[in-house]
């Protein structure tokens, strides 16, 4: 697969980047979720882009934007039930694509290191805020995350 060198995230809540971007309070439900555009550059940091940049630079088409910003909300809609069912809220996420055989297709990994997940009551952090925020209790969030999926670990 050919990868397409565009993060897509969206944002059921507000957390993060977009609360030091816009200075917005951390939890407030966003309706309608958002999606942004970031490029994947470490050397920049990853910075926001937007469907015009991608365009003119060549770094994805708008038709295959159009299929990635789909399929991101299709993912959203999914998953958000998926966590739900075990008490955790999607708060938000960073997918990539690539292109396969000519199609746009999903690519990458999900995981707590590209999703931010809270206790649906408590809002306790479950992702890779533990570490980032120096909370402790990294590994035991992540197998937390996989005891409500239903997933077993080995003892
Ligand atoms: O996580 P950070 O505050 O740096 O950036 P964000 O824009 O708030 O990230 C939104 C979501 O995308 C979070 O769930 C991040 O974990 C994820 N993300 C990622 O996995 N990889 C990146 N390079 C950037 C964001």
């Amino acid at each position: 697969m050919q990868m397409i060198p565009v993060e897509c995230v969206v944002r059921n809540i507000a957390a993060g980047g977009l609360v030091k971007r816009l200075g917005v309070e951390e939890g407030i439900a966003l309706t309608p979720p958002t999606f942004e555009l970031f490029l994947k550059n470490d050397e920049k940091g990853d910075p926001m882009i937007n469907e015009s940049l991608a365009e003119t630079f060549g770094w994805a088409t708008p038709e295959q934007l159009a299929k990635m910003k789909v399929l991101t909300f299709k993912v959203n809609h999914i998953l958000k039930a998926l966590f739900a069912e075990g008490d955790m809220l999607l708060v938000d996420y960073k997918l990539e694509f690539g292109v396969f055989k000519g199609e746009v297709v999903l690519g990458d990994e999900f995981s707590p290191d590209g999703c931010r997940l809270w206790d649906a009551n408590t809002r306790e952090k479950l992702d890779k805020d533990r570490f980032r925020q120096g909370l402790g209790g990294v590994i035991e969030a992540y197998e937390e995350v996989g005891r409500r999926l239903g997933i077993t670990f080995p003892a």
